[in-house]
């Protein structure tokens, strides 16, 4: 029973290449819908932002990150030559101030920046700071410093947020607290990562996320931006038409319109999606993103290991109270699990850990063979989720013909962040794999994936610099 359990676990999880190309030509059309309309459920958000750094840019900028594992405030120097000096601090925050009214949030986040200061001074002799605010939610931007939450993903839940400017609302924390700091750049993480590492490499084209959320920022061309309007072309009011605009694609949101659109092109749901989403905060939003980042990827491992439990065929059908406990299985624990070597007698090894020192199942009901059984459910799941971080990357390039653009010779360079990506043993081995699938060998291979680590501190600050000289030249 086991045995048939298992094969159709791993049938339900599996993406051959076929799967994964129809995956590509949905994503394909929905970048389209995205670009030409506003409120698509894969939003496509133009970032304001009209370039990449060549990694020539100077200055010194606070840097603000909201949205990841951490609340970071940073000062960040840029060198001019590729490289920065960063001095950072993280904070906590709670889940009450994650669900709470935003003010308590803003003020925290304020507060937050004040202790920063205190502690570290700054090394700018500007009278007031400028600063990048990397806000990781879907925003619908109107400026480089003006946008309005569209809603709330990831674990936060402030339910007087959604349609607010959240510049104002954290320019307005700050002023109430006379803290002389200007947020005069508003940047999703994607194109911080993307910033970021474009800064480091002299150019980028692609800037991931694959961390607590997964989300992608690319170079588009502006014709192909339908839904900005810069004038007619050729009409002397088109001036100040930019030829590129890096575009926040909030690809977390891939198929939230999975009912109306013809069966079977779109993400296959098995059960126990369906179970981490309707018991999610927001069921049916961002279902994409709960088949690959880390907050969900831990909970469909443990919805999948209880409904082996449930049918005697783990753990003789002991639970513990952690396993039955929404989140209770850490994202963390399957990158500790993959990462494990020993053999599964060996009392000693993580995956035993996991499931007895940290889930408190007892040590006399895990076998061998549930040693294994929980090593298999967590690589089906960790592969799922890196083959369907390639889906994007793929559809991006094919959507833009990058790989035309880039000649025969010329890489395509994405950054990536995020614990996932960072932590999870052969992530990016198997992202890459999937690429070559879907791509060929010869685009496939063009495709170089470099780590923007902590890349928002530096994107937004590359973001703020470009806020001060759009300002100066006044537009
Ligand atoms: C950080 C970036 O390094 O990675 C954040 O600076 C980003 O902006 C984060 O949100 C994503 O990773 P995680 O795993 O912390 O969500
Ligand atoms: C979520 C957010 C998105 C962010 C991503 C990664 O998908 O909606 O804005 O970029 O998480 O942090």
């Amino acid at each position: 029973a086991l045995d048939s359990a298992l094969t159709s676990i791993r049938t339900s999880l599996a993406l051959p290449t076929t799967s994964l190309n129809l995956l590509v030509q949905r994503f394909v059309t929905l970048m389209d819908q995205g670009l030409a309309e506003k409120g698509a459920d894969m939003a496509m958000i133009p970032a304001f932002v009209t370039g990449v750094p060549d990694g020539t840019e100077t200055g010194t900028y606070l840097a603000l990150d909201l949205g990841g594992t951490n609340l970071r405030v940073c000062e960040v120097k840029l060198k001019g030559d590729g490289t920065f000096d960063i001095t950072q601090e993280k904070y906590k925050v709670s889940d009450a101030l994650k669900q709470g009214p935003v003010s308590d949030l803003m003020e925290y986040i304020a507060q937050s920046v004040d202790v920063f200061l205190t502690d570290y001074g700054s090394s700018s002799d500007q009278d007031v700071l400028n600063m990048g605010f990397t806000f990781s939610f879907p925003v619908e931007q109107t400026a480089i410093a003006k946008g309005t939450l569209i809603k709330w993903t990831k674990g936060f839940n402030c339910p007087d947020a959604p349609g607010k400017d959240v510049v104002q609302l954290l320019q307005t924390a700050l002023d109430r607290k006379h803290i002389k700091v200007k947020v005069n750049a508003l940047v999703n993480d994607t194109v911080g990562a993307l910033l970021a590492h474009s800064y480091h490499s002299g150019g980028a084209f692609i800037g991931a996320i694959y961390g607590t959320g997964t989300n992608g920022a690319y170079v588009a061309n502006v014709e192909e931006v339908k839904k900005l309007h810069f004038g007619e072309k050729g009409s002397g009011a088109d001036a100040n038409r930019p030829k590129k605009m890096l575009i926040n694609t909030e690809w977390g949101g891939f198929d939230d319109d999975a009912q109306s659109r013809p069966s079977g092109t779109g993400l296959t749901i098995t059960p126990w999606d369906n179970y981490v989403d309707r018991t999610s905060i927001r069921p049916r939003h961002h279902a994409f993103e709960k088949m690959i980042s880390g907050m969900y990827l831990g909970e469909v491992a443990r919805a999948i290991m209880v409904s082996l439990i449930d049918r005697l065929l783990l753990f003789s059908g002991w639970s513990s109270p952690a396993m039955d406990t929404q989140y209770g299985f850490d994202t963390a624990l399957i990158s500790a699990i993959q990462g494990d070597k020993t053999e599964a007698s060996d009392a000693k090894s993580a995956t035993r850990k996991a499931l007895v020192g940290t889930m408190g199942i007892k040590e006399e009901h895990v076998s061998d063979l549930d040693v294994e059984t929980v090593r298999t459910v967590c690589d089906l799941v960790a592969l799922r989720a890196a083959r369907l971080s390639a889906v994007p990357i793929a559809a991006t390039i094919q959507h833009t013909k990058q790989a035309q653009e880039v000649g025969s010779e010329g890489k395509i360079k994405v950054g990536v962040d995020g614990s996932v990506v960072e932590y999870l043993p052969g992530f990016q081995d198997r992202m890459k794999a999937a690429l070559v699938e879907m791509l060929g060998e010869k685009i496939g291979e063009k495709v170089v994936f470099g780590l923007a680590k902590d890349g928002s501190g530096v994107g937004a600050a590359l973001c703020a610099l470009q806020a001060v000289k759009q300002e100066r030249e006044g537009h």
